[in-house]
């Protein structure tokens, strides 16, 4: 009877003063392990006399609850301790201003994107996608631009390397070589492939040539625009650039200048200039190129898509034509906004990002000004 009341008392007090969760552990194990010493006189249970056992059971399960009592509220003793101190430690002043939230910045492709999506879905044209990775069908020969076509050359096109069983002739059912699209014109088969005629879309994206200078990247973006209808003419062309470039650069005296030019895949092929006035040093858009002191800037490509084109996408040419242009985009931002340095917009600097970024609330609306800034 001591012995249990002399070792209850012991273990209060080892308990109590035990320093840490580490050193109470020990004390569980020392009392209540295996060969804990309170686990060791439970075990002498089964050696004594049935009157003995009715007697000393009571007191050795009081004293094991005892200790495991002792344990457990000496555990939560220390948590809470702990749990106060980190409190205390970790206040929250809710007073203090709160920091400024790390904010992104939309790029200015993107923004210029979202602007030409705008402008060109008022005049009802939808948005098209295609591969970035191409097959040589799509890119170069129902473009009219056949295996042994000169203009190919002309592309400094990023192949993958040849598939045994890829090479020969390409066909539409078997592409060929794949290959990085080298300009965003393969979309206009897909798209007059996917949905027939009559079409109207454009299709923005990033097309790659391995070409890298000053003013060229091995990536770059394009906007291609393809109308195809019964009766569309040049007219149409001229009038849908006009307004585009109007609403984009938010002029009125836009004034353009068409060449002849050419590309395997319209017929005929006109280069539009752009005129632009001296300012400062700066070119600025608007005026018309003739007049003393301006200049004409070529601005894009374009032309009435050939009638191969249209029969190489499954279309009757004689029944369907149409116009196609492309653009570039970062050389549209460039202008509208002012950069000067093509490969600053892929070096990802923040500091360049902060200065010709968008806010992303700056959404491009025809009502609140495509080239509105926050
Ligand atoms: N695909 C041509 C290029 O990348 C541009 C273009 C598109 C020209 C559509 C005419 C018609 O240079």
């Amino acid at each position: 009877m001591t012995d249990y009341r002399t070792l209850e008392s012991d273990a209060r007090g080892r308990i109590d003063a035990a320093a840490d969760l580490a050193a109470l552990e020990a004390l569980r194990i020392e009392y209540l392990g295996k060969q804990g010493s309170v686990s060791l006189l439970l075990k002498t249970l089964g050696a004594m006399s049935p009157a003995e056992r009715q007697e000393k059971a009571p007191e050795i399960q009081h004293l094991r609850q005892t200790v495991a009592d002792a344990l457990a509220a000496r555990k939560a003793a220390m948590e809470a301790a702990e749990l106060e101190t980190r409190l205390a430690a970790e206040t929250l002043d809710l007073t203090l201003p709160a920091p400024e939230a790390p904010r992104g910045t939309v790029h200015p492709v993107s923004q210029v994107m979202d602007e030409l999506a705008e402008i060109f879905a008022d005049l009802g044209f939808a948005v098209a996608t295609g591969p970035e990775i191409e097959d040589d069908w799509h890119n170069f020969t129902a473009l009219n631009m056949p295996e042994s076509h000169p203009a190919r050359a002309m592309h400094d096109t990023f192949y993958f390397p040849e598939e045994s069983g890829a090479q020969g002739r390409t066909t539409a059912q078997q592409g060929g070589r794949m290959l990085l699209r080298t300009h965003t014109s393969p979309v206009q088969v897909r798209t007059m492939l996917s949905q027939g005629a009559p079409v109207r879309i454009i299709a923005p994206g990033r097309v790659y040539r391995s070409d890298s200078d000053a003013t060229h990247t091995p990536m770059f973006h394009q906007v291609e625009g393809l109308v195809i209808d019964k009766a569309i003419h040049l007219g149409h062309l001229k009038w849908t650039l006009e307004t585009f470039l109007k609403a984009f650069f938010e002029r009125e005296d836009i004034v353009l200048r068409l060449r002849p030019s050419y590309f395997p895949f319209t017929e005929p092929s006109v280069e539009v200039d752009v005129g632009f006035a001296i300012d400062g040093g700066r070119r600025v858009l608007g005026g018309s190129g003739d007049e003393p002191g301006h200049g004409w800037m070529e601005l894009l490509g374009s032309g009435m898509v050939n009638r191969r084109v249209i029969e190489a996408a499954g279309l009757d040419p004689d029944a369907w034509q149409g116009f196609a242009f492309g653009v570039g985009v970062d050389r549209l931002a460039m202008l509208k906004y002012g950069m000067d340095d093509l490969r600053a917009f892929f070096d990802g600097d923040v500091r360049w990002l902060r200065h010709y970024g968008f806010s992303a609330f700056d959404q491009p609306t025809l009502s609140a000004g495509v080239g509105a800034r926050a």
